[in-house]
């Protein structure tokens, strides 16, 4: 099998948009600590987290489904491929997240969000976000308002870490990104 195009040269020819390059990134750091945590294959997850917005930019209406001949073409893993499709609501892809790396991408992609958009408000970014203060933050309707709480919760109780010890870890991994900065 060839090695897959490099996840970072995908990245900056499907994204344009900043904020969702970081956000890109911020779901890659967190996947990387975690196949760390766990001794998976660090690069798989780390470019399961980098590239499951792919096509987010370009198709936003049939996200994720327009990813899959893009990472198949790639080069990529029919596990990275599911996973990516199994991020979505089911009524998009309607494929469910059975394996680690498709429950751990589920647990770490909206949660990320939820950070960084309270990161912002404070002056010291990620510095000042606690998961105490993000527990608070989610009982405020009106912020990050298309960020579903349930599905927080849910993504955190799928992978068996206790909520408040999730938060922190994706907070430490983006923290340690300087793309993150
Ligand atoms: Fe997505
Ligand atoms: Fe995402």
């Amino acid at each position: 099998m060839k090695e897959p195009d490099s996840a970072e040269k995908l990245l900056t020819e499907h994204i344009k948009n900043e904020n969702l390059r970081k956000h890109c990134y911020a779901v890659e750091s967190a996947m990387k600590f975690y196949a760390e945590k766990l001794g998976e294959n660090s690069e798989e997850w780390a470019a399961t987290g980098l590239l499951h917005d792919l096509d987010w930019e370009e198709f936003p209406d049939t996200h994720p489904n327009t990813a899959v001949p893009i990472l198949e073409k790639a080069g990529y893993s029919k596990e990275l491929i599911e996973a990516v499709l199994g991020h979505a609501y089911p009524e998009r892809t309607n494929v469910p997240r059975n394996s680690l790396l498709a429950k751990y991408l589920y647990a770490c992609d909206e949660i990320t969000g939820f950070i960084t958009a309270y990161s912002y408000m404070k002056p010291g970014g990620l510095n000042d976000v606690q998961p105490k203060s993000i527990r608070k933050k989610m009982k405020d309707k009106a912020f990050a308002r298309n960020i579903n709480r349930e599905e927080l919760v849910k993504g955190a109780e799928d992978i068996g870490v206790e909520f408040d010890e999730h938060i922190q870890n994706v907070i430490n991994a983006m923290k340690e990104d300087p793309r993150l900065k």
